[in-house]
């Protein structure tokens, strides 16, 4: 079948609105496939976004909708119970309904599609270049947490064992410097040693884990910049998106992964790490835009662990390119030989970066509280 009737059919199965045109890819996505398309109801065009959910790196699609299912419903009846003056906008974007009454379709090949209204008037930032941003991306993400507050973690579906676990996280860079399948293991050496330098803080990770000391909550576990969509005009934070990976984490999960991909002045994939800075009044802001949203939420314990977070999810991802590395480039996407060993280092850098400053950040939340 050709790429068009297969879009075709898979939007035959949703209670659209009116005729549909044809799907045309849309994005920058990395992990879905995505399309735009349009309906034309009483005399206007009406936008959506068609979506075929990566079975690859989701492999209970069934269970990510049903989680996404989960907090569209929570956030809608909050938004219903608010006056209508304070009902500025979603939070997240609308699911369209299939024809069987479900919020995805699965097709004879066994594809997955969803499909999401269209929020207008936003864009996408691939970098943050200036604090503001960093604000309201935080103050996004800082809402999302509060707004499923009250919905019982133990309710979400662990979509991806494992995720946060930076035990297993080692564990595998253990295996993969044992059996060294591709021969890399000399090459790494020093990042190796430092990643293992690092053991100290998996051991007051577990603790903290451990001890209960961190609500369990629902978080969105992708934290980046371009999952959230901004007004094209005024660019004030408009809708939280890309939720395929919401489980049940801490607010480190989120904080931390935030604070890793919004601080460095450079992004993963810079090579030079020299050219690697730590950006103070982005700190600020993703810290201030945060907290505004939810820190009256957050316990004491969590607050005083979020700079912590940002270290945590550092290492880990560090750990796991040179795991990928090592292994011989089968998880992450690489360009040229040695790519995952390069992003190891850049993510070495940044915990160091993150290291050297921690005392400034710690008593910068401390200020804000
Ligand atoms: N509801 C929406 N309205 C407008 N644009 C959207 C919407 N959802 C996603 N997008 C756009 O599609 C891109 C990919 O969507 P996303 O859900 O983040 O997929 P991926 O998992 O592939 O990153 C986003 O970067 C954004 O530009
Ligand atoms: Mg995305």
């Amino acid at each position: 079948m050709e790429k068009q009737e297969i879009l075709h059919d898979v939007l035959k199965k949703f209670r659209l609105p009116g005729p549909a045109t044809l799907p045309a890819p849309y994005g920058n996505g990395l992990v879905n496939r995505s399309y735009v398309f349009s309906c034309r109801t009483s005399g206007r065009d009406e936008r959506f976004l068609l979506q075929e959910i990566n079975t690859c790196v989701f492999r209970e699609p069934v269970r990510v909708m049903d989680n996404i299912l989960m907090i569209s419903r929570h956030i809608e009846n909050r938004r219903n119970r608010k006056d209508s003056r304070e009902r500025n906008g979603y939070l997240i974007p609308e699911l369209v309904q299939a024809a069987d009454g479900n919020y995805y379709i699965q097709d004879d090949k066994n594809r997955y599609w969803r499909i999401y209204r269209f929020v207008e008037h936003s864009r996408v930032l691939n970098e943050i270049t200036h604090p503001d941003q960093a604000f309201e991306a935080a103050a996004m993400f800082g809402k999302f947490l509060r707004e499923l507050a009250g919905l019982d973690p133990q309710l979400i579906h662990v979509t991806i064992p494992g995720f946060h676990d930076l035990s297993l996280r080692f564990a595998q860079l253990e295996q993969a410097l044992k059996r060294d399948p591709s021969g890399r293991k000399t090459s790494c050496r020093k990042e190796t040693e430092k990643a293992m330098a690092c053991r100290n803080l998996e051991k007051e990770f577990i603790s903290l884990v451990h001890e209960g000391r961190l609500t369990l909550r629902i978080t969105h576990n992708d934290t980046k910049i371009n999952n959230v969509l901004l007004d094209e005009h005024t660019g004030r934070g408009l809708c939280v998106i890309d939720l395929d990976t919401v489980m049940p984490s801490t607010v480190l999960s989120d904080f931390g992964d935030m604070m890793r991909t919004f601080v460095p002045s450079a992004s993963e994939e810079e090579a030079d790490t020299g050219k690697i800075m730590f950006r103070l009044p982005v700190f600020e802001s993703m810290a201030g835009g945060f907290l505004s949203e939810c820190g009256k939420l957050l316990t004491s314990a969590e607050k005083e662990y979020l700079v912590f977070g940002g270290k945590i999810m550092t290492l880990m991802q560090a750990i796991r390119f040179l795991t990928d590395y090592l292994n011989g480039d089968i998880y992450y996407t690489t360009e040229r030989p040695g790519q995952n060993l390069q992003r190891a280092r850049n993510q070495l850098k940044v915990l160091e970066l993150f290291t050297e400053q921690e005392q400034v950040m710690q008593n910068l939340i401390r200020s804000m509280l």
